[in-house]
């Protein structure tokens, strides 16, 4: 039965947000140590009522109902260019064939976002719905950033000779040189990216003064591996970060947001040391479980955390070519028309 594409209005956000809590459902059978909340419609329709006040929306109509919807918002300077983002909770479709779903309705709202101005594209998908990914991976995107989960148990083979200690403030200067060494790192092939708010540590958090805050603040931790007196890696933990996936913020959440070893002393144990570490530290703070993100072009990040942990979203990417742009006022204008 064939699809039609229209507007999202108010009147479709209920079903538009059963649609997203039937796919995290299905995700969470085979991630159980995901949080139970978001399996209730209540906590993600909040969201759309809010998104669908400020930027526009599609929903795929089959037989009267409602067969998907997307949307998302405008980051006026996402990695430097106006960009549109569908997160895990703007964009879902039912099981008859999703990936066709998927497809009609990109094709009739990216002509408004690319209207907008916005060349770059960016959509987070649950991670177990591998007919939508193959659907987008068909409309030019490619994979960017991998959220992934675990629960508290330990992990097995943290054998490292490294002693563990928690950084105060009289680290910062250790913490600092850290952080530099990482940043060169994302910068550099394959990765080339560029943090928003380089150079820092942790990640979120910019100069001297905030840096303290975050070193003070009990809830955050960040711990630093000695080997002969010498630091020689670190793993940052705080409560739920801000750039994970909305599907995995839980007050029962710690998400890790910085890990680095020095180059000299990579795969000798020393990262599982700390993460075990991190994670008995976590368990007797009182938490569930364990999110961290990561880019999938940092292949020894990919490789250490796909090791201890269950991806939970993938976030793909794709650039339109701005040369394009004298086509779309007539496109967006049949769209709006019709
Ligand atoms: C990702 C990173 C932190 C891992 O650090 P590491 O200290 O090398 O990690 P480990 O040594 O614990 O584990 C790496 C490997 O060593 C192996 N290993 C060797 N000796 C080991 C031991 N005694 N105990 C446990 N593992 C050991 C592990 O099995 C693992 O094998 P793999 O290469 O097949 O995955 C490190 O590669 C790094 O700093 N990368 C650059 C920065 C970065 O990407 N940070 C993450 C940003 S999200």
């Amino acid at each position: 039965m064939s699809l039609k594409i229209v507007l999202l209005q108010n009147k479709h956000l209920e079903d538009a947000a059963a649609l997203v809590t039937t796919g995290y459902r299905a995700l969470r059978e085979r991630v159980p140590s995901l949080p139970s909340r978001y399996e209730d419609a209540s906590s993600i329709l909040p969201l759309l009522r809010d998104l669908a006040g400020q930027a526009p929306g599609v929903v795929a109509m089959r037989d009267g109902r409602l067969a998907g919807f997307l949307s998302g918002m405008v980051l006026p300077d996402f990695r430097g260019k106006r960009s549109v983002y569908s997160p895990e909770w703007a964009n879902a479709v039912d099981r008859e064939d999703g990936g066709e779903t998927y497809r009609e309705m990109y094709a009739h709202l990216s002509a408004r976002w690319v209207a907008d101005g916005c060349f770059t594209h960016v959509i987070t998908l649950l991670a177990q719905d591998h007919d939508a990914i193959d659907a987008w991976y068909w409309l030019g995107f490619g994979l960017t950033t991998v959220d992934a989960i675990r629960d508290l148990t330990p992990v097995q083979g943290s054998t490292a000779d490294v002693v563990i200690r928690r950084a105060g403030l009289e680290d910062i200067e250790q913490a600092m040189a850290l952080s530099q060494a990482l940043q060169r790192y994302l910068v550099a092939a394959p990765i080339f990216v560029i943090e928003e708010h380089a150079p820092l540590f942790p990640l979120n958090v910019e100069g001297d003064e905030g840096r303290e805050q975050w070193l003070a603040n009990s809830a955050n931790a960040l711990w630093l591996a000695y080997r002969d007196g010498e630091v020689v890696a670190c793993m940052g933990l705080e409560p739920s970060s801000p750039e994970a996936c909305y599907i995995i913020r839980d007050e029962k959440t710690i998400s890790i947001t910085s890990a680095f070893t020095r180059e000299s002393q990579r795969s000798k144990g020393i990262a599982t040391a700390l993460l075990n570490h991190s994670l008995n530290w976590a368990r007797s703070a009182g938490y569930d479980r364990c999110a961290v993100d990561f880019e999938s072009q940092n292949i020894s990040a990919t490789r250490f955390w796909l090791k201890h942990f269950q991806p939970v979203c993938f976030s793909l990417i794709r650039h339109v070519d701005e040369r394009t742009a004298w086509v779309h006022e007539e496109q967006t204008r049949r769209f709006v028309d019709s």
